[in-house]
């Protein structure tokens, strides 16, 4: 007789395990550690369907079970936003399971990679003293909406559980998580993006009622113009990448000035627009944004790194200047190209070595490397002088080797309460504590 559950079939993609000792002969409700040694437990929102994670090695995974044809959905709807560079999680693979009773007689589990150090915003809002990271946080979550509406992406659920925020290189970076009710097209119309607005505020205000319900929220968070505020926040950046300006034909400078606002936003240009109007003396001119990951592409054309926006910007930076340095040095302007790839060789790379013999192999090799800078600008900032690379590394090291919870908690991921990898229950730490030694200020 066929057993009422098990895998019919499991679609993976390359670089993950095969998930086959999982028990998979039972609902994911009813997975326990005692069958299951993979199973953690990690901060999370609330949801509707069952979802559990599980550890191999230093990788986390979620499952998620939900109908068949749901699952494809949410599926075919994450491997569209990576296909699109869209900040979400990334999905690894599908599973149907044969579940005797249920319809069609089979239900579906969908693999996500655990997005490392990240918290749900609900996890987050119950932390007292946020207050300092309000408008960042906001922020945050505006952008997001921003950079998936301009993707084509329709959330229909943008909620406090379903946005995960996490530090890259000093600053947050809101991710999606839970694709269900999305839907990707070629471009939003103005009625989309101002029913998935609706849906936030309905969702932000309600999540924020249910948790002043359970704990004491921050002063800032108002239940009532949290949302509205966030909105506000989305409004304004969407009015700015969206801006027209009138030019006259002289004025062509403006048009680079307004390119290079825009890429100080974090925003890629795709295309300008420029149409004549009134009697020809003026010009309209419109760029279209193509996303908000612009440092990102050009560290990577540069240097074939990928690392997240923050984190390139900041490295962008050390390539200027060490191309400023080059510049004073020879007496001659050196392309960008040439500073990156000394940059690369003299600088990223060794300095990552020596880390690496020291400290062991890194995650997130662009997160480290922005962590020796930060340390850096810290003791410059003390020794008022830049003390360079090389003693920002053996600080790094020295400081890492002390403390190492201390620094990788301070640095990867405080003042904001902190998540391992392999995280415990909410973190009770709390963000009031006093500023990191390898934090900027
Ligand atoms: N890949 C992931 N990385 C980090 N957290 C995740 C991941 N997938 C799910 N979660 C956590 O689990 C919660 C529930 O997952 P979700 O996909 O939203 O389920 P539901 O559709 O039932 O709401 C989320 O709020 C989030 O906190
Ligand atoms: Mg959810």
């Amino acid at each position: 007789m066929t057993p009422p559950r098990g895998l019919n079939a499991l679609h993976l993609h390359q670089g993950h395990p095969d998930f086959l000792d999982l028990p998979w002969h039972l609902p994911l409700e009813e997975w326990r550690p005692e069958l299951c040694s993979r199973l953690v437990e990690v901060p999370r929102g609330l949801s509707r369907h069952t979802v559990v994670f599980v550890s191999y090695g230093a990788h986390i995974y979620a499952l998620k079970e939900l109908p068949v044809s749901v699952g494809q959905r949410e599926y075919d709807v994450l491997r569209g936003l990576e296909e699109r560079h869209l900040p979400a999680v990334t999905v690894v693979g599908l599973a149907r399971v044969r579940a005797l009773g249920e319809p069609g007689d089979e239900v579906a589990v969908l693999l996500t990679q655990y997005l490392p150090s990240s918290l749900p915003y609900r996890v987050l809002f119950m932390n007292k003293g946020l207050a300092r990271y309000r408008e960042r946080l906001l922020d945050s979550m505006a952008s997001l909406l921003v950079r998936l509406h301009l993707g084509g992406f329709f959330w229909g659920d943008c909620s406090l559980s379903n946005v995960l925020f996490r530090r890259d290189a000093g600053e947050l970076q809101a991710y999606a998580v839970d694709a269900e009710t999305s839907e990707l097209h070629p471009k939003l119309s103005d009625g989309q993006r101002e029913l998935d607005l609706l849906i936030m505020e309905e969702n932000i205000t309600g999540g924020l009622a249910d948790l002043a319900a359970m704990v004491e929220l921050p002063a800032t968070l108002d239940v009532y113009e949290t949302a509205p505020s966030i909105r506000q926040r989305y409004e304004r950046l969407w009015a700015e990448i969206n801006k027209e300006l009138t030019i006259t034909p002289g004025e062509s400078y403006r048009i680079h000035e307004r390119i290079r606002a825009l890429n100080e936003l974090g925003f890629s240009v795709g295309e300008v627009d420029l149409v004549a109007s009134g009697d020809g003396s003026q010009l309209r001119m419109r760029t279209i944004v193509t996303d908000r990951e612009y440092h990102r592409h050009q560290l990577h054309n540069l240097t074939g790194l990928v690392a997240e926006e923050r984190q390139a910007a900041l490295l962008l930076n050390e390539v200027r200047e060490l191309k400023a340095t080059l510049t004073r040095e020879v007496n001659r302007s050196v392309p960008l190209s040439v500073a990156a790839f000394r940059w690369l060789d003299e600088r990223f790379r060794p300095t990552l070595s020596k880390l690496e013999r020291e400290l062991g192999p890194a995650a997130d090799e662009a997160e480290l490397y922005c962590q020796v800078l930060e340390h850096k600008w810290f003791l410059s900032e003390q020794a008022k002088r830049d003390v360079g690379l090389e003693v920002a590394v053996k600080g790094y090291v020295a400081l890492r080797r002390e403390q190492p919870a201390l620094a990788l908690l301070r640095s990867a991921s405080a003042p904001l309460p902190g998540v391992e990898a392999r995280a415990e229950p909410p973190p009770a730490a709390t963000p009031e504590a006093p500023p990191a030694p390898v934090a900027r200020g």
